[in-house]
């Protein structure tokens, strides 16, 4: 039996005959069905053209990046921000996985377990600027979230500054500690848009207090906006402040540096912009904060031996379907993922400045906006119900976001989407305003 491979190679040649098919041209000569970017289950498609890095952002040049995606043809998907649409080869390499359990199920175990210690933690933490020791799987950003919050040493009295604009997966963990460690929860009001990363500076640091002892933000908010997280750590670490992000709409979307920025935890969904498999997360502790940050689960654990690590049996075939995933990155580019991305939402953004009575709310220059995520309202359109009727009409997946006072819809554009697309999105939803309700 051939054993899962721990080494980098092109994403789409992991399928489920992989594990079982000698050595790597057992490997090479396996393609997938669904590459054709159809249906997925005709087997007279053409075979999978390799995935390469595009040299130029038109859609041309990405055409065979679009391939490697199954989604059902005449359906556009702009939602990836609320949930990845993986690649073929992350779907098959999740289905080889559980082949490889369910066929010999300790061999399989053995041979994923070294997949993800030999290729996705190494991966993920140089695709994060991290050391391996230093990266946790988790299921989701969530969880990860929870398990920073939980493990920072707090006091009753002790305050945790957060903003107005986290997700429900940042603020709660640190209401479950006000609520049963007595620890004092604030918010400061952040607007949306922001002008400049340094208004966003200046108001965190005019709400931190003698008592703050942990600052807890996005990189990215659940709306798009681009934090100053490098700066905002700058200052925490000044105070003696423990750093807090969350990194869910960040990782996979543009180059993420951990080292670089300072943090002393970060959390992130994988699932999304990395496009992993569903139940995929990672938790960073920087090394050296270990001794502010503790474990939320074992009562032994020390700096030198931290145990972070949820305990407990673990979704190995999707942890180990990563590496399709890192894969899938690493051929593509990350900065050009970022540049493509950006690219199609600039297009959004075009598209949406022609029309009367949209108003862009996402910030207003790449600095303050991140490259994959557009937030707007449309006059007369109500954005919850146009996200039904636009994927019940048109097949267009999208999503809203009704808060920091917004009825606003989010368009997400991830690589495989295209300006055609757009273009039918945004007719589809001028389209609403003329139908009376
Ligand atoms: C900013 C932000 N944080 C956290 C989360 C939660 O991510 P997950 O579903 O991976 O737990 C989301 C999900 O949309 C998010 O947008």
């Amino acid at each position: 039996m051939a054993h899962y491979q721990g080494t980098h190679r092109p994403s789409h040649h992991l399928t489920r005959r992989s594990f079982f098919t000698a050595g790597a041209a057992g490997l090479a000569a396996t393609s997938l069905s669904a590459c054709s970017g159809t249906s997925g289950t005709d087997t007279s498609a053409p075979p999978c053209p390799d995935l390469t890095r595009p040299t130029s952002l038109d859609d041309a040049a990405w055409a065979h990046v679009r391939a490697q995606f199954i989604l059902e043809p005449g359906t556009a998907y702009m939602n990836n921000a609320s949930l990845g649409m993986p690649p073929a080869s992350v779907a098959e390499a999740v289905a080889a996985g559980y082949d490889a359990l369910s066929r010999e199920p300790l061999k399989g175990k053995t041979a994923l377990g070294r997949a993800i210690a030999g290729r996705v933690v190494p991966g993920l933490a140089s695709l994060f600027g991290a050391e391996p020791a230093e990266i946790v799987l988790t299921r989701n950003a969530t969880e990860a979230l929870h398990m920073g919050a939980v493990g920072v040493r707090l006091q009753p009295g002790d305050e945790v500054l957060m903003t107005t604009q986290e997700h429900p997966a940042g603020s709660r963990p640190w209401d479950y500690r006000a609520t049963h460690h007595g620890v004092k929860v604030s918010k400061v009001f952040i607007p949306s848009p922001f002008e400049t990363g340094e208004e966003v500076v200046r108001l965190v640091e005019e709400a931190l207090t003698p008592a703050t002892r942990v600052i807890a933000f996005c990189h990215v908010t659940r709306g798009g906006h681009l934090y100053p997280v490098r700066q905002l750590c700058a200052l925490a670490r000044e105070r003696g402040i423990v750093s807090h992000v969350d990194g869910a709409q960040a990782v996979g979307m543009f180059p993420v540096d951990l080292h670089d920025l300072g943090c002393d935890t970060y959390s992130a969904s994988l699932h999304k912009w990395l496009l992993g498999p569903m139940g995929t997360g990672v938790f960073y502790v920087r090394a050296d904060a270990r001794d502010r940050v503790e474990s939320a689960f074992a009562f032994d654990a020390t700096p030198e031996a931290p145990a972070y690590q949820p305990p407990g049996t673990t979704g190995l075939p999707v942890q180990a379907a990563l590496s399709a995933s890192l894969d899938f990155v690493e051929t593509v580019g990350i900065d050009n993922i970022a540049a493509r991305t950006r690219h199609l939402s600039d297009y959004l953004k075009a598209r949406l400045a022609e029309m009367p009575g949209a108003t862009i709310l996402s910030g207003p220059t790449p600095a303050t906006s991140c490259p994959g995520s557009t937030i707007f309202e449309l006059e007369g359109v109500d954005a919850v119900e146009a996200v039904t009727l636009i994927a019940e009409r048109a097949g267009i997946h999208i999503d809203e976001h009704q808060r920091d006072g917004h009825n606003a819809i989010r368009i997400s554009t991830h690589v495989y989407n295209t300006t055609a697309e757009i273009d039918r999105v945004t007719e589809a939803l001028d389209g609403l305003r003329s139908i009376p309700s």
